[in-house]
């Protein structure tokens, strides 16, 4: 088989077979398929597409191309989520304790933020001691002992994924249907839970810019779980705007602590029920509507936020930290955006505002910044809100005061103002089974 080949018959439109397929993924990984050859190959991908068949080889050549985490120890009732990212995307921190108090197991490995969107990683160490590098040992003794424990990813899971996904990040072949869905479900697969559901966003803070778009990456990813015999839902939400109103680690982490204490934003609150329901659906085989009920109640007694406690302190965290947020350690300067006329917000560009947020040290622009876990933004207003002269529009905070005025300049950038009220798109478009 040659490589050369394999390139032109996707070049000319033609289906690959199992064989080219995972020809191609190990000559990747092993070095004798070079890189501008693998480049090729994406482009050619990138314009004639892939078959269902083609995508599901695809994903699971990248899935088998390193270690697999075996996950069977604890029988069919492993769950996962995985969000396409986003802005203020704090659900894990939530979803996470309302369905493990329901007798759901997950042992989850999770990413660091890059760029405009956060990682549930940086932000679980936000809390103080709180250890994301556990031994593997030590993660299947906390899922043992609590039925959940989030890590960094460690190991040498997908490495084909490891490097495809780097190379598609420099030739413009990030945005392929195919490519994207088999990235991503290469992960999930590998990560080992018989439950995944997916929380596929849209907006201008997403890869998927529309929700159609993200509708056939939704049902693509979940057509490839099923076939590989996991159970699968995606649940397409709106990131038009950033989800809740605190970006940034520290502030994420106190926000979603006042959604498992009852509180907190209804965004927020509903897309994490709308992603614990399905989860609890289909790894308790019951209907969304009894599951929804259970999600609520678990969050209406304190049954979550009790969890969550456990798990933070299990993972070697200050669990009084939960108890009284003002614990967290606060930005060094604040300031406030003014509004300087009435009307109304329009529109808000996500992407923008995580840009901002990174700007004030909440995030990393490259892989080896450091990171201002008090740094971020609260969002006092938000589309469709009601403005008058002189309001609060957001209140940033950072430990580098040099970074306000290009900071404010990115936010005031990211909104659109009108003289009339305008009507909101739903926040979750819809659900793919
Ligand atoms: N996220 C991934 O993990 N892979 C992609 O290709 C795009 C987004």
């Amino acid at each position: 088989m040659r490589i050369y080949d394999i390139i032109k018959k996707k070049r000319d439109g033609f289906e690959l077979s199992r064989e080219e397929i995972e020809f191609f993924i190990k000559g990747y990984v092993d070095d004798s398929i070079y890189d501008y050859q693998a480049s090729a190959l994406c482009m050619a991908i990138f314009f004639k597409g892939m078959t269902e068949k083609e995508t599901a080889y695809l994903t699971l050549a990248m899935a088998n191309s390193g270690d697999t985490v075996d996950l069977s120890r604890f029988g069919d009732k492993t769950v996962d989520k995985h969000s396409t990212g986003g802005v203020g995307d704090k659900t894990t921190l939530i979803v996470a304790p309302i369905v493990t108090s329901l007798g759901c197991v997950m042992a989850k490995m999770s990413g660091r933020g890059l760029g405009h969107t956060g990682g549930t990683v940086d932000k679980l160490e936000s809390i103080k001691g709180f250890n994301v590098e556990l031994t593997p040992e030590e993660f299947f003794s906390q899922v043992e002992k609590n039925g959940v424990a989030v890590v960094g990813q460690s190991g040498n899971l997908t490495p084909a994924d490891k490097k495809l996904y780097a190379l598609r990040d420099v030739t413009a072949t990030v945005d392929s249907i195919p490519l994207i869905a088999s990235s991503i479900m290469s992960k999930k697969l590998a990560a080992g839970s018989h439950t995944i559901v997916l929380d596929v966003k849209y907006g201008s803070g997403a890869f998927m810019k529309t929700a159609e778009e993200a509708e056939v990456l939704a049902t693509e990813m979940v057509k490839i779980g099923k076939n590989c015999g996991r159970n699968m839902a995606a649940v397409i939400t709106n990131m038009e705007r950033p989800l809740g109103k605190n970006i940034g680690n520290s502030l994420e982490v106190i926000e979603a602590i006042e959604v498992l204490k009852g509180n907190g934003p209804e965004d927020l609150k509903e897309v994490c029920l709308a992603l614990a329901s399905q989860i609890v659906s289909l790894c308790e085989k019951i209907s969304e509507s009894e599951a929804r009920v259970l999600c609520e109640d678990a969050l209406a007694s304190g049954k979550a936020l009790e969890k969550f406690k456990e798990w933070i302190a299990s993972q070697g965290g200050d669990s009084s930290w939960i108890e009284n947020t003002d614990l967290f350690p606060k930005a060094k300067y604040k300031f406030e955006i003014k509004a300087e006329n009435d009307g109304y917000i329009s529109k808000m560009d996500a992407e923008s505002i995580g840009i901002a947020s990174v700007i004030l040290g909440a995030g990393r622009e490259t892989k080896e910044d450091t990171i201002d876990m008090s740094a971020g933004i609260v969002l006092n207003k938000k589309t469709g809100d009601r403005i008058a002269k002189g309001d609060n529009l957001a209140t940033l905070y950072t430990c580098n005061e040099t970074s306000f005025n290009s900071a404010k300049e990115k936010y005031l950038s990211a909104l659109k103002f009108s003289e009339n009220s305008i009507s909101e798109k739903a926040l979750i478009f819809g659900i793919i089974k």
